[in-house]
């Protein structure tokens, strides 16, 4: 079911309610209190965008695997954004990038069912998957000199609705494909997409220190990999950033 206000807090925290189910998507035409990644707010005008969550049963996930769901989601981006003719990449993790411009930011929520068995992770119980998709703006806060849109890239103005309805078709699609084991095609296609792949750019560590390195891939469990000048070296999340 589709449900839509006119205003929320976050549409995440309005999907952890037990009252919605698998496949549920919740639509807000203005968040208050709008969550992005790192800790950040999400702003987006009343009007012009989408911002929605769709409520995941993942209780086949272990914890350790969930970035398998985000590769799925980051694919059903994607692949809803070929649908209108634009070619987007995957910036590590989540964030989807047309050319050096941010379009569609993703915030992946999960409840964790907690295990006492020493050695083992638990497993998913539920994930409300967060998705700000930029569809009509045109103009944007001087704060965030790397946003774009859907409408900035193909030149016209979208119907939202059908924005969200083809993103639901393409989520269903690559959800349906991680569910029932399709993983490597996932990783493949993950890799495939990503943003700067084999592309020497700058980097920086937590401490500022800045670094130039060509990104070779991501391990299945979501590091990612960076040829430096001191060799390949693994970031977790947090562990490096882009210098855009
Ligand atoms: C990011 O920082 O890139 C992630 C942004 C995620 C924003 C979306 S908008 C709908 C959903 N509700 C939120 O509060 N955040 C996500």
């Amino acid at each position: 079911m589709f449900y839509y206000f006119d205003e929320l807090g976050s549409t995440i925290d309005e999907g952890r309610n037990a009252k919605y189910g698998h496949g549920d998507v919740i639509v807000a035409e203005f968040q208050t209190a709008g969550r992005g990644q790192r800790g950040r707010r999400w702003n987006s005008p009343r009007g012009e965008n989408l911002m929605f969550s769709v409520v995941l049963e993942t209780s086949f996930l272990r914890a350790d695997e969930q970035f398998l769901l985000l590769q799925a989601v980051a694919l059903a981006l994607v692949d809803m954004l070929a649908d209108y003719g634009i070619d987007a990449r995957i910036k590590w993790t989540n964030d989807i990038y047309v050319g050096d411009r941010k379009v569609v930011g993703v915030l992946i929520d999960h409840n964790v069912v907690a295990t006492d068995a020493p050695g083992k992770t638990g497993m998913l119980a539920r994930s409300g998957v967060g998705v700000g998709i930029n569809v009509n703006q045109k103009e944007f806060d001087p704060e965030l000199p790397n946003a774009g849109s859907m409408a900035l890239a193909t030149g016209c103005d979208l119907d939202r609705g059908e924005v969200l309805e083809r993103f639901y078709a393409r989520l269903s699609e690559r959800f349906e494909a991680l569910k029932s084991g399709r993983r490597e095609a996932l990783q493949r296609d993950y890799h495939a997409n990503i943003y700067l792949l084999g592309v020497e750019a700058d980097y920086a560590l937590p401490d500022g220190t800045r670094f130039k390195g060509t990104i070779r891939g991501v391990e299945p469990g979501g590091e990612l990999l960076i040829e430096t000048r001191e060799g390949l070296k693994k970031f977790l999340y947090r562990e490096v950033s882009f210098i855009i």
